[in-house]
């Protein structure tokens, strides 16, 4: 009998111990979540909202990333954190990939996103934007022998974006001038593996993310000249009566100063 028990109990352990690692390891975009802080509450039964779900794809330093503790920190946590606590909720954050959080809003099982997201026309389509928080234009990061420097230089190269951001759908209309390939993944942080590795020849990204990156692995990249981009927004299902609310709140975080404190902390211009 005792035995059997704890047999039991080693098989929930490691049923538990299996969960955990997926949870981690992939970025399936609905069990992935990690909920920063935690409570047992949630939404209460007569429909009164107590929780703030936010969706964001945390590969992305400095607006969202794991720090050594596994917590996702960044930016744009910090505006999180900031809109949560202005209209009293409890933020749960749910880490999935960058490419499944306009779904994650259309079949809203997040109340908004914040990751670095580009108010961008096509996506306004399906999804609602707040009034913008920041803007950075677009660089190509390579590593720092490239003889990669300008946009001429792309002929014959491997260029990396990341899956279904504007950089990838950037280099598609790039590519009408230029003859180079596109490889699209999924993780931002896995792009610049792929070039400290030789397997890419340069990263297309957010300036702001690029500049972080070039100074951590020491790379060297250049200004992407070929067009203006949207600035970053929050990203909501379409509808949503949040977008009012929050655009008030954005816009309280810049007259008090509040975004500019942030922007000292965690930007690097
Ligand atoms: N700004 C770009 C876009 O909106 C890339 C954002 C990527 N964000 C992220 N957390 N990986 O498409």
């Amino acid at each position: 009998m005792k035995r059997n028990r704890v047999v039991i109990i080693l098989l929930l352990a490691s049923f538990v111990f299996v969960l955990s690692a997926c949870g981690s390891s992939t970025k399936d975009g609905t069990q992935s979540d990690q909920t920063s802080e935690s409570s047992d509450e949630g939404n209460n039964e007569t429909g009164d909202q107590t929780k703030l779900v936010m969706g964001t794809s945390a590969d992305y330093p400095p607006f969202e990333s794991r720090n050594p503790e596994g917590d996702i920190v960044g930016f744009d946590i910090e505006l999180a954190n900031y809109i949560a606590d202005e209209l009293g909720l409890e933020l749960e954050i749910r880490d999935m990939s960058f490419d499944g959080l306009i779904g994650a809003l259309q079949a809203e099982r997040v109340d908004m996103v914040i990751s670095g997201m580009s108010a961008d026309e096509d996506r306004r389509q399906n999804v609602d934007f707040s009034v913008e928080y920041h803007h950075s234009g677009e660089m190509f990061v390579t590593q720092k022998d490239s003889d990669l420097t300008s946009l001429d230089d792309l002929n014959g190269t491997t260029i990396g974006v990341q899956l279904g951001s504007i950089q990838q759908e950037g280099a598609e209309g790039l590519q009408e001038e230029y003859d180079f390939e596109i490889k699209a993944l999924d993780d931002a942080q896995a792009l610049i593996q792929e070039l400290l590795t030789d397997r890419l020849d340069a990263v297309y990204l957010d300036k702001e993310v690029a500049l972080g990156f070039i100074e951590a692995q020491d790379l060297i990249g250049f200004d992407d000249p070929s067009g203006t981009t949207p600035g970053m927004a929050v990203a909501f299902p379409k509808g949503s009566d949040l977008v009012e609310k929050i655009d008030t709140i954005i816009e309280q975080a810049i007259d008090t100063g509040v975004l500019a404190k942030w922007e000292a902390e965690w930007l690097s211009e």
